[in-house]
Order: structure tokens, then C-alpha cells, then sequence
């Protein structure tokens, strides 16, 4: 073996260990794209997830495209659904499990026994010319997603067919890949389970409200850290812990009776006052946290509802013994709100976003505002009930935001795959 193959060799292993590392289903399909992607050398790439007879298109990178925006805005696509048959490409490697390397899909051969289905092309004005796409087999041998690497790149960044020869250290990655993929959606589907259960208590709730925030918060965490020059591994790896934090905000509305968590008008005060409790139920459901997620959620969960100018709560409190922390009693006899950086970064983000989510959508005491007036509002709470650095992430990330919001407005896209297109 030479040099070189024995360093890409080491490189594969290296990428392949990295991905077992990460535990949350959206920021493992980017680092899989992007390791991917740097491996062969090539332009784009997309993450199809089988779900009964239908590939959901559930992550896309395109460095292109990514061009034409700001470097650090990230690409808006929709997720849509692809019916598992010859009609696409991406549907024919789902059938036949075997890796397929094309020089070009605008010049396939008549005889071809698939075919090459330009509407994403056409819809996101790109040219697909060399495609890899790779089955993502559990170790049962089952595919469970399709990986599909688009437009390798010569030095000259050059459109070139794939080097057949790069075929199985792919296929060993995308290997990895799967395993890492098939974990990651039993912890999501476990999440959800729990959230539906617990939190939400309702047959018909989707989870797409767990998701948004999550979704947001992420995009806001990004946008600020990059601001703040913290570095890609860093900002992957709290990324990873936030974004499943961020799906467990509310998990303490467990202990909240139906009566109060679904009354569809206002609260009284009392039962305002026992809603407040959430953030300490969940603080408590999550206590002697052992992986830096289970402390991450107890953070999101204890400190989503505090304000960045003091008028929050639960404030400095023991979640166990619900006394006030040490040194942090009030005039009252309260707990002191926390405020400014006494309140943990995944606390100021997740409170934005939940608040966003909530004056966005309908909720069963309130209708959906027009978003006019959530910009508003938002604006005016600027240093006071949030955090202004957080506030203007928020503001840089909106177009992303919106994307998200719209791409979790209807059904839970890996539960029931909706047709989109
Ligand atoms: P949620 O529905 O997820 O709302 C999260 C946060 O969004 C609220 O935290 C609040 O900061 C903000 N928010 C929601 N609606 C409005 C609004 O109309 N105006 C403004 N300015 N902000 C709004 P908050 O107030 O601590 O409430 C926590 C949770 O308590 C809410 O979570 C919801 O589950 C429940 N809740 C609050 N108010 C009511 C109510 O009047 N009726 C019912 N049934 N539940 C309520
Ligand atoms: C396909 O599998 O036919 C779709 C290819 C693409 O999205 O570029
Ligand atoms: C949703 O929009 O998915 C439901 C919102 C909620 O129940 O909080
Ligand atoms: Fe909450
Ligand atoms: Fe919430």
C-alpha cells in the first residue's frame, strides 16, 4: 500500500470514529455530508432517510449554491419525499442495495434500468452532472437511507466523474455512517416518545413544536458563536448536546395537570404560579445527570423562562428542595431571578426561540400572531426580558428560521412522509 492510500486510510478511520461521537440525528447528518463531502472532493450531497415506502430528503449541503449566500447563512430546502422506485436514483440504490458511481446523469444511456429526476435541479437552478450514491445499510444489511455525493471536483474545481477506486473506502464510511444514523433515530424516536407522552399528553401532537425550537436554537447558537470566532469543533459538539436540550425545554409540563396545560383560555394566578413549576419539574426529572446531555437538558430546563434583565424565574433555586440557593433569597423570601450571564448561554437561547415559537404558532389559550408583530415584540424585549447578542443572532438567522418553521409546520416528516412536491 502506498503513502497515499495508507493516509486516506487513516483519514477514513478518523472520520468514521468522529461520527460515533455524535448522538443527535441533524447534527450527525451534517457532519456525515461534510466528512463525506471532503473525502471525495465533490460539490454537494444529500441524506435521503427511508421511512416505510418512501425516502425522506432530509439534509442537503451544496457548496455552490452555499455561494451565492451569506458564508455563514445556512442553504434553505425543503424536506419532500421520494417514492422508493426506478424513477430516481436515489429510489433505485434503495431497491437494489448496491452503490452506483454515474459519470453523468445528463447523458445516461437509453438502456439504463433507472432514471435521473431533474425537478430538484430545476427547482434549485444547479446541474447535477456526476453522481455517487451510496446505500446506508444497518448492520442487518437493511438500507435505511441513501447517501448521495454530487459533482466531484478536480483540482481546478472542475466537474469529474467519482474515482471508482475511492468506491470502498465510501462504502466502509457510509457503513459507519449507518450505524451511527440507525442510533441516532432510535434516540430521536425515544425523545419523541417520552415528549408525547409526558409533556404533551396528546395522540395528535407531532412533535413539531420541540423540533422548531430546537431547530431555532441551533441556528441562533451558530450564528452567535461564529460571531464570537469559537471554533468548528466546539461549536459542533455544543451544538450536538443543545439541540437535544432544547427538545427536552418543556419536559417538566409531565407534572402539569391537564386542567392548566390545556384550559384553552388565560391562566389564573394560582394556576400561573403551578405552571411556573415546569422549569423546576424538569430540573428534577433530569437531576444527577451523568452525560454532558442529561446536564444540558437540566440546564435548558431550568432556565428557559429566566429574563436577561432579571424578571424571569425560577431564579436561584434548588430544584430538589425548591429552597432558595444560598445567599440568593429576595426581600421576599424568593429566590432572586437570575439575570444577565448568571443565566447559562442554552438558557438565553432556548428562551428566545421557545418565545418565538409561541407567539408564531397557535397555542390552545392563544391564535398565531402575524409575524410582523412577533418581530416586534421580540425587538422591543431587546436587553430586557432577552439577551441583545442573542436577539441580533436571532435577527441574522431569520431567513433560516423561517425555513425551519416552515419545514415543521405539518406532520412529523420521519414518522409520516408527507408529499410536498
Ligand atoms: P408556551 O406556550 O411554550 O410559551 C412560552 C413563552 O412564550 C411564555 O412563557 C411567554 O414568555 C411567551 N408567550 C406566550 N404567549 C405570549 C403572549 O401572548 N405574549 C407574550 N408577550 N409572550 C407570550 P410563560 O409566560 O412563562 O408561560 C409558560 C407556559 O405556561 C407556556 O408555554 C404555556 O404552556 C403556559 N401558559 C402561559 N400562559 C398561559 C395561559 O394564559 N393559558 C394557558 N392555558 N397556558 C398558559
Ligand atoms: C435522483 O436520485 O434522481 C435525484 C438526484 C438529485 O437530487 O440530484
Ligand atoms: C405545535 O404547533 O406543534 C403545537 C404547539 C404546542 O402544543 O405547544
Ligand atoms: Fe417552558
Ligand atoms: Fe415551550
Amino acid at each position: 500500500m502506498d503513502f497515499d492510500a495508507k493516509q486516506q486510510l487513516k483519514d477514513l478511520i478518523f472520520l468514521s470514529c468522529e461520527l460515533a461521537e455524535v448522538k443527535d440525528l441533524d447534527v450527525l447528518m451534517e457532519k456525515i455530508l461534510q466528512s463525506a463531502r471532503e473525502y471525495v472532493h465533490c460539490d454537494a450531497g444529500s441524506i435521503y432517510i427511508k421511512k416505510e415506502s418512501q425516502l425522506v430528503f432530509s439534509y442537503t449541503q451544496n457548496n455552490t449554491l452555499q455561494k451565492l449566500i451569506k458564508p455563514d447563512d445556512k442553504l434553505i430546502y425543503n424536506t419532500f419525499t421520494v417514492p422508493i422506485n426506478n424513477n430516481s436514483i436515489a429510489g433505485y440504490v434503495t431497491i437494489t442495495g448496491e452503490t452506483l458511481n454515474i459519470p453523468d446523469v445528463q447523458t445516461l444511456p437509453e438502456n439504463v434500468p433507472f432514471s435521473f429526476d431533474p425537478s430538484y435541479d430545476e427547482k434549485s437552478c444547479y446541474i447535477t452532472k456526476s453522481v455517487l450514491t451510496v446505500p446506508l445499510k444497518s448492520r442487518s444489511g437493511d438500507v435505511v437511507g441513501i447517501l448521495q455525493l454530487i459533482n466531484a471536483l478536480n483540482d481546478e474545481n472542475i466537474i469529474i466523474p467519482f474515482d471508482s477506486e475511492a468506491l470502498p473506502y465510501v462504502e466502509y464510511f457510509a457503513n459507519c455512517a449507518a450505524n451511527a444514523l440507525e442510533r441516532a433515530m432510535l434516540t430521536r424516536t425515544i425523545l419523541l416518545r417520552l415528549i408525547r407522552m409526558t409533556e404533551l399528553r396528546d395522540p395528535t401532537e407531532t412533535g413539531n413544536h420541540v423540533r422548531r425550537v430546537a431547530g431555532f436554537s441551533l441556528e441562533i447558537y451558530e450564528k452567535w458563536a461564529k460571531k464570537k470566532g469559537i471554533s468548528q469543533n466546539e461549536i459542533l459538539r455544543t451544538s450536538d448536546v443543545l439541540h437535544m436540550a432544547a427538545m427536552l425545554h418543556d419536559v417538566g409540563k409531565a407534572a402539569i395537570s391537564d386542567f392548566i396545560l390545556k384550559k384553552p383560555g388565560k391562566l389564573t394566578k394560582e394556576e400561573y404560579e403551578t405552571m411556573k413549576k415546569h422549569t423546576l419539574y424538569g430540573a428534577q426529572l433530569l437531576s444527577d445527570p451523568t452525560t454532558d446531555y442529561e446536564k444540558a437538558a437540566q440546564i435548558v430546563a431550568m432556565n428557559h423562562h429566566e429574563h436577561y434583565d432579571g424578571k424571569g424565574y425560577p431564579g436561584h433555586i434548588d430544584p430538589v428542595t425548591f429552597e432558595p440557593l444560598e445567599g440568593f433569597t429576595g426581600k421576599n423570601g424568593l429566590p432572586r431571578p437570575k439575570r444577565g450571564e448568571e443565566i447559562p448561554l442554552m438558557g438565553r437561547i432556548v428562551a428566545l426561540a421557545d418565545v418565538y415559537d409561541a407567539l408564531s404558532f397557535k397555542r390552545v389559550y392563544k391564535e398565531a400572531w402575524e409575524q410582523e408583530r412577533v418581530l416586534a415584540e421580540i425587538w422591543e424585549e431587546r436587553g430586557k426580558q432577552f439577551d441583545p447578542e442573542i436577539v441580533d443572532a436571532f435577527f441574522d438567522s431569520l431567513i433560516v428560521i423561517r425555513n425551519i418553521a416552515d419545514r415543521y409546520s405539518e406532520e412529523d416528516m420521519y414518522q409520516m412522509p408527507r408529499q410536498k412536491n
